[in-house]
This record gives C-alpha cells, structure tokens and sequence, in this order.
C-alpha cells in the first residue's frame, strides 16, 4: 500500500510540475485569432454554462414589461449592440475579432432563462470579453436590459429603430437635444425623452420641469449623488453649456398630452393620500411640497403631473428600497405601501400639466 501511494504521489507531483513546465514555457497559444481545439472550447463551455446556472437559480425574475424593456432600449443600442449587433445593425470591428464571438442574441438565448441573463449582464463573463455591468448600473436597470433583449428575437430593424429611440434622433439636428453633445457618450436626449419631452413609461417626462430641478439633477446625476448607469454617463459628458441649453429647451416647453390610465376608485385613493397624507402611517400630504395639482412653485421640488405613472412608482420603490438615498423622498417612501405607491402614482400622471 504504501508503495502504491507513493507511486501516485510521484506522478501528482511530475503531473503538477509538467503543468507548471507548460505555462511558464509559453507553448500555449492564447491568440483570439486562433479558434480552441474542441475539447478546450468543451471544457470552458460546461464550465461556464454550470457556473451561470448554478448561481442564477436562486434569482426570482421580476415582472419584466414593455415599459421595462423601453427604458433599455435606448442604451442598448450604444452600449451592447458594437459588440452584439442588432436588427439591420451589423456588429462593429472590436466584435468581429472577440474570441468567443459575441453572440447574435436575437439568435442565441434559448438556452438561458431570465435570471441566467440577469446574472450574465450583471456580473460578466471572465476571460471572454463580456463586461460585467453591476459597477455601473441599479439592479432595476440590469433587469430593464434583460427586458429588451428578451424581445429582440423577432424584432424588425425598424421596430428596433421605434424601440431604441433611433428613429427619433436626428443626425442633423442642431441642438444637444436632436444631435448629442461634442463628446459622443452625451447622448441626443430625444432619443428617450422625446423631443417634445413626454417620456413614457420609466422614462420621466422633462416638459414643463423647473430649470432649477433638471439642472440640479444632472448635476446629481454627473456628480453621482443620483445614481443611473443610464444617466450618468450621459451627465458627465455634458458640458456646461450643452446641459444649461438642454435644460432650457424642456423647462420652457408647454404641456404635452397626458399619459397615465387607472381605475376611478385607485384615483381617489391616490387624490387623497395627495391632499390629506396619511395620518395614521405618519405620512405627509405631497401637496405641502409638490403643490396642490401636482404642480409647485419651489424650483427645487419636482412637478409631479402629468409624469409617467411607471416612472413615479419605479422612483418611490428605489427609496423604499433603499436604493436612492439622497433626500427627503426616502422616509416617506418608506412607509407607502405597494398599494399606496400604485394609486398615488397613477393619480399624479393623470393630472393636466397646466394650471
Ligand atoms: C466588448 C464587447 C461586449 C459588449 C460591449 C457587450 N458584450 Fe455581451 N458578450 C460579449 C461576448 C464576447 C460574449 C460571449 C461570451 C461567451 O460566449 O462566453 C457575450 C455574451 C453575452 C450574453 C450571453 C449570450 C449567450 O447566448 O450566451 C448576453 C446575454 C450578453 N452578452 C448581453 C450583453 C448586454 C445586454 C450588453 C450591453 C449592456 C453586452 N452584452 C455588452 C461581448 C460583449
Ligand atoms: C438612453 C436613454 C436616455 C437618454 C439618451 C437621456 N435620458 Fe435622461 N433619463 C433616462 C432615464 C431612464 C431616466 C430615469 C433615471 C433614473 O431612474 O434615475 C432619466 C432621467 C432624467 C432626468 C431626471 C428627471 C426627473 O424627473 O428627476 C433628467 C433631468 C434627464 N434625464 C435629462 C436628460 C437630458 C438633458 C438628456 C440629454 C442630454 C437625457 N436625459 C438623455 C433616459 C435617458
Ligand atoms: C417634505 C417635502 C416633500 C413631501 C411631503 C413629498 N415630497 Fe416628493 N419630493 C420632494 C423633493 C425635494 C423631491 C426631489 C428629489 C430630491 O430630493 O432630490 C421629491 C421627489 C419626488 C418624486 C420623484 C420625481 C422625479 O421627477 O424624479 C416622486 C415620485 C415623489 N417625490 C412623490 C411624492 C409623493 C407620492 C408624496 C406624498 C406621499 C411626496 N412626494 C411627498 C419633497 C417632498
């Protein structure tokens, strides 16, 4: 027994030494030019399908909606499709030489479900060239990717064109709004907001906001006090005078049509926790602050009317869970229920944005 053992130590120990040998020698071929062998590509596929899975069962999927998907889209188009391409949008060069290859993903999801793909964008994949985006995004920004990409398979080049925005930039547009700023990452504006500034769904409206708030807010935004992997970088690569002419352009537009629907009786509900607060959850009216119809003087406090029902829930369930922290908003958050933030929201985006 004992001269068997030390015969498998010997060749552990020459196996382990042969192994060292081989990396420090330089043989292998690390090139992206050159494909694996078949049995390399075997061994780093099941590991990394194993790995994925194996972490991403425990990830309940939220209810991943249209408006969900819209809030990425924009975003999608500048920050994955270089590399994964898009309908009627080929891959740029930097994918082209990726080893693995970036997959098609209008073609190539079927085999990970929702939460396999929540854990793909958020974390990344090592050694391939697939960045991991939580350093920079919210968690509910990571699911709004997986939304999109959900319902590429099938998607139109000029439905992916309406759904990204593209349609509504303007390439020879004049102003930060239209065209984007100098620097490329600052983004036209209308590509999510509009250029009329409506927004839609978790996309707020900016028509009609303060210059004061919106100006403060990008500021939060570049500075990171308010964090969106969405915003931020657009922010930070506004110049001064590019945000100060955005700002101007949608705090001096007049209304645009109202959005919003909801049941009479989750209207009311919403009217009253508006109006009165509710006492009893040591919750204060929003009228003291955000002005009777939704609508205030006080340029540091945003208008509520008339603002996307899905953007004002997404906003209050970001304080209440703690994920936005930066002000007065959180604590009363904090004591809304799901219900409560439901009504509220639906009865601030029905009010008229005018007077
Ligand atoms: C720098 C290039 C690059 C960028 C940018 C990039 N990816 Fe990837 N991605 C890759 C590569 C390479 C792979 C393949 C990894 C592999 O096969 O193991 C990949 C894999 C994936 C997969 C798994 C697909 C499959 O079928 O296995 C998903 C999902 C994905 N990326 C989503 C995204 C999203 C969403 C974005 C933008 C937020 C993005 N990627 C940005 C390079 C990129
Ligand atoms: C790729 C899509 C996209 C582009 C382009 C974009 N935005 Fe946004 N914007 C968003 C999203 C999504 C949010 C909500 C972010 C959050 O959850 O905090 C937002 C939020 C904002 C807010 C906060 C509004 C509020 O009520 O608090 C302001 C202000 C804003 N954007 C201004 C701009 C300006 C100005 C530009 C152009 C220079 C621009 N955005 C370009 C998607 C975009
Ligand atoms: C004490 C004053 C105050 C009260 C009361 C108040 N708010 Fe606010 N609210 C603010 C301020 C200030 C902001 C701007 C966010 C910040 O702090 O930067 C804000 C922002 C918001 C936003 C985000 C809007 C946007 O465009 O991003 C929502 C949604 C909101 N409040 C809803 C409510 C609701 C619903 C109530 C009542 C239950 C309420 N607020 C009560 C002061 C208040």
């Amino acid at each position: 027994v004992i001269r068997l053992a030390s015969v498998i130590l010997g060749v552990l120990v020459f196996l382990a030494l042969a192994s060292l040998a081989f990396i420090y020698s330089g043989l292998y071929n690390v090139a992206a030019t050159t494909p694996h062998t078949d049995i390399v590509w075997w061994a780093l596929d099941t590991l990394k399908v194993r790995a994925i899975k194996h972490r991403a069962n425990a990830i309940a999927a939220p209810r991943l909606d249209e408006e969900a998907a819209l809030r990425a889209a924009g975003q999608y188009h500048f920050a994955c499709a270089p590399c994964h391409g898009a309908p009627g949008f080929a891959r740029g060069q930097m994918g082209d030489g990726l080893n693995p290859e970036p997959p098609d993903l209008a073609r190539s999801l079927a085999r990970w479900s929702q939460s396999d793909l929540f854990w793909i964008v958020k974390h990344g994949i090592k050694f391939t060239g697939m960045p991991g985006w939580a350093p920079t995004h919210r968690d509910d920004e990571i699911w709004a990717f997986v939304a999109f990409i959900d319902r590429l398979p099938g998607m139109s080049p000029a439905q992916y064109r309406r759904w990204t925005g593209l349609s509504r930039q303007d390439a020879q547009g004049e102003t930060v709004v239209t065209r984007g700023g100098e620097d490329p990452a600052a983004l036209a504006c209308a590509i999510c907001h509009g250029a009329a500034g409506t927004g839609g769904g978790e996309i707020p409206r900016l028509a009609g906001q303060s210059r004061q708030y919106l100006l403060e807010t990008l500021r939060q935004y570049a500075g990171g006090t308010r964090r969106s992997g969405i915003m931020e970088p657009i922010s930070r690569a506004l110049t001064s005078e590019e945000m100060e002419s955005a700002v101007r352009h949608y705090a001096d537009l007049a209304a645009a049509p109202r959005v919003g629907s909801g049941d009479a009786a989750a209207l009311q509900r919403g009217g009253v926790i508006s109006a009165a607060g509710v006492p009893s959850q040591r919750i204060a009216a929003c009228a003291s602050c955000h002005g009777i119809a939704g609508r205030n003087a006080n340029g540091t406090v945003p208008n509520l009317a008339g603002q996307p029902a899905a953007y004002l829930s997404l906003q209050l369930r970001l304080w209440k869970t703690g994920v936005r922290t930066d002000s007065p908003m959180r604590e009363i958050a904090a004591r809304l229920t799901e219900q409560q933030i439901v009504d509220v929201s639906e009865y601030f985006a029905r009010l008229p944005q005018e007077m």
